[in-house]
C-alpha cells in the first residue's frame, strides 16, 4: 500500500491517505514534543521503537476483543490502519497519581488509587488539553452518551490487560491515555499507545521508563523505551 496525499501532521505522526478510502497509513516520526507541541526535539529511532512498540500493544488488546484501527505494520515507521472518524477526547485511566492529577489535588505522588481513576480531556492544544466531563460531551456533541460509555469500557479493559502485560516484565502502568474514533459506526481504539502517552515506572526502583524522562529532562529517553520494549517483548530489530 503506498502513501498517497499527507492528510494530516500531528505532533509526532504524520497521517497520509492511501488508494483505499478506508484505509491510512500513519508515519511515526522521531519527534518529541512536551508542553503542547511548544518544545519539539528529534530523538534518534523514537519513530521506530513507537510504531513497533504500538503494533505489539495493539495485537495485545484486539486478542482480548478490544477492537483496534490497525491493518499491518508496513515499514519500521509505517503502520497501515482503519480511518477512523476521530473523536476529540482522550480517555485516561490512573492506577497511581502522578502528573496532573498530583498538581491539581496536591496528593502524593505514586499513591495508588482503587479503583483507579478515569478521566477525559479534550483534545485542544490551543487550550493546553482541558478536563472535561461526560456532560460536556454529550452538551458540545463531541460523542453521544453511548458510545463514550463505550470508550470508558474499553479503557478499563485495556488497563486489565496491560497492568498484566507490565507486571509480569516488572512494570507499573502508573497511566495511560487512549484516544478513540468510529468506523462504520462502531467505537475503535486509534491513534497509539507507547511510552509517550503512558507512565511507566520500574517495579523496584521506582525509576521512570516513559516520556517524563523527556519532560523532565532526566536524559536515556529512547533508551529507557528500548528497554520497556525489550522487557514486554517487542521486537525491534
Ligand atoms: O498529564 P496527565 O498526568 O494528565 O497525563 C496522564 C497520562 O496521559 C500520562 O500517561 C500522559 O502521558 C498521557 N497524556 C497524553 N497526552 C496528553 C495528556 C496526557 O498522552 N495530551
Amino acid at each position: 500500500m503506498q502513501k498517497l496525499a499527507e492528510l494530516y501532521r500531528g505532533k509526532a505522526k504524520t497521517v497520509h491517505t492511501t488508494e483505499d478510502p478506508d484505509l491510512l497509513i500513519l508515519e511515526f516520526r522521531n519527534d518529541t514534543s512536551a508542553l503542547d507541541g511548544q518544545r519539539i526535539e528529534q530523538l534518534d529511532r523514537k519513530g521506530m521503537v513507537n510504531n513497533k512498540f504500538n503494533y505489539f500493544i495493539m495485537n495485545k488488546l484486539a486478542a482480548a476483543g478490544i477492537p483496534t484501527q490497525i491493518v499491518s505494520l508496513l515499514s519500521d515507521n509505517e503502520v497501515l490502519v482503519k480511518k477512523l472518524d476521530m473523536v476529540p477526547v482522550e480517555c485516561v485511566v490512573r492506577n497511581r497519581a502522578a502528573g496532573s492529577l498530583v498538581k491539581r489535588l496536591g496528593v502524593e505522588e505514586g499513591i495508588e488509587l482503587n479503583p483507579p481513576l478515569f478521566d477525559l480531556f479534550l483534545k485542544n492544544d490551543a487550550m493546553h488539553d482541558p478536563m472535561i466531563n461526560e456532560s460536556y460531551c454529550q452538551t458540545f456533541g463531541w460523542v453521544t452518551p453511548e458510545n463514550l460509555a463505550r470508550m470508558k469500557q474499553l479503557t478499563y479493559q485495556a488497563n486489565e490487560v496491560l497492568t498484566k502485560i507490565f507486571d509480569d516484565a516488572g512494570l507499573i502502568l502508573v497511566d495511560f491515555k487512549l484516544e478513540f474514533g468510529l468506523f462504520k459506526g462502531e467505537v475503535v481504539l486509534g491513534d497509539e499507545f507507547s511510552p509517550d502517552g503512558s507512565r511507566l515506572w520500574d517495579k523496584n526502583t521506582l525509576n521512570k521508563m516513559d516520556k517524563d524522562r523527556f519532560r523532565q529532562s532526566l536524559g536515556g529517553v529512547i533508551e529507557a523505551y528500548e528497554e520497556v520494549a525489550q522487557r514486554i517483548g517487542v521486537k525491534l530489530d
